[in-house]
């Protein structure tokens, strides 16, 4: 399969680090959101991304400009009418993957593929709501997305072999390496990396190490490239606890349930790097300093 055409559903860091990988792959993307601020936003995002690969010698002026060429940008859903590939990358909740998934289903060409980047959802559960589950498969990349070598693909009870084979091809083609993963909570990665996330969420709550300790010992001890709290913070607090609630509710494990520290920073709007501040706080010069209201006091 040819994939010509990629339509991305949601401008937020995901869609758009997809965005950016597949025009650099040379496919054509449509990026739709209902928010015409993410949009630009995320236009903004990779032309900065790109424009930063050329200036450090990794990309040709004329490749970036090529690239910038495959990407446009909708608020019409519409518009996945031409699209042979589509991927639902908007906020992790149910209800809303299922209303986008319902409504561009409508509009899809029947030989198209429709996925989700969900991290946690069932995606036999989101099958359900298109006219042909078999078409229906989980592309779960990895953040930031250009970056990241992996591609979880996740087998629906009804997906078809076609439709595994055509996905996998498709990750190859975006330079990713495909893992497939059976429709269980978390799949692979997720299942084993919630629990260790949780456990750190868990000794600053405890006041067991800061959160300098907790990132420095996971870099240095176990070679991470981020600290856990780094890495939630990349990801996002809402994401976080957005994912952990369907583990918790769906395995019933305690270590799946989510830190109330989790929940406390969600309510407060600290969300991480998106809201600038999170585990740490950003500032506009690039630095990040620990944010020590988190830290246990009288
Ligand atoms: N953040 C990560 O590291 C990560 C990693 C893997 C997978 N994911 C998954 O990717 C998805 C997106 O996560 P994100 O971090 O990009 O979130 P985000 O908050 O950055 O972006 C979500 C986007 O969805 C848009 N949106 C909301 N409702 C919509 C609708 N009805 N129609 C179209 N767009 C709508 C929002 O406007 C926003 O632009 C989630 O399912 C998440 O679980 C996230």
């Amino acid at each position: 399969m040819n994939v010509r055409k990629l339509f991305i559903l949601g401008a937020g860091f995901m869609g758009m680090g997809i965005a950016q990988t597949a025009i650099t792959s040379g496919i054509n993307v449509t990026v739709f959101d209902i928010n015409e601020k993410q949009l630009a936003k995320g236009r903004d995002t990779v032309e900065k991304m790109l424009q930063k690969n050329v200036n450090k010698g990794r990309m040709e002026e004329n490749d970036m400009k090529s690239a910038l060429a495959n990407l446009s940008f909708t608020t019409e859903i519409s518009d996945c009418s031409d699209a042979d590939f589509i991927i639902e990358a908007a906020t992790e909740n149910q209800d809303i993957k299922i209303s986008i998934i319902k409504e561009v289903d409508k509009y899809a060409k029947d030989t198209a593929i429709l996925t989700s980047n969900t991290s946690s959802i069932s995606i036999t559960t989101l099958a359900g709501h298109i006219k042909n589950p078999a078409r229906f498969i989980g592309m779960h990349f990895f953040s930031p997305v250009p970056l990241i070598n992996l591609l979880e693909v996740v087998k629906g009870l009804q997906t078809s072999k076609e439709t595994i084979e055509k996905t996998i091809a498709f990750g190859e083609k975006l330079g990713k390496v495909c893992i497939i993963s059976k429709d269980e909570p978390g799949f692979i990665v997720n299942r084993m990396l919630i629990p260790m996330l949780n456990e750190a969420f868990v000794l600053i709550e405890r006041g067991i190490g800061t959160i300098e300790e907790i990132d420095e010992g996971m870099r240095l001890g176990l070679n991470h490239p981020m600290g856990p709290l780094e890495l939630v913070d990349m990801i996002g607090i809402d994401i976080e606890l957005a994912v952990m609630e369907v583990l918790y509710h769906e395995i019933g494990d305690p270590k799946y349930r989510p830190a109330v520290l989790l929940r406390r920073m969600a309510a407060a709007g600290h969300l991480g790097r998106k809201t600038g501040k999170g585990f740490y706080i950003y500032h506009e010069d690039g630095t990040k300093t620990p944010n020590t209201d988190l830290l246990y006091c009288k």
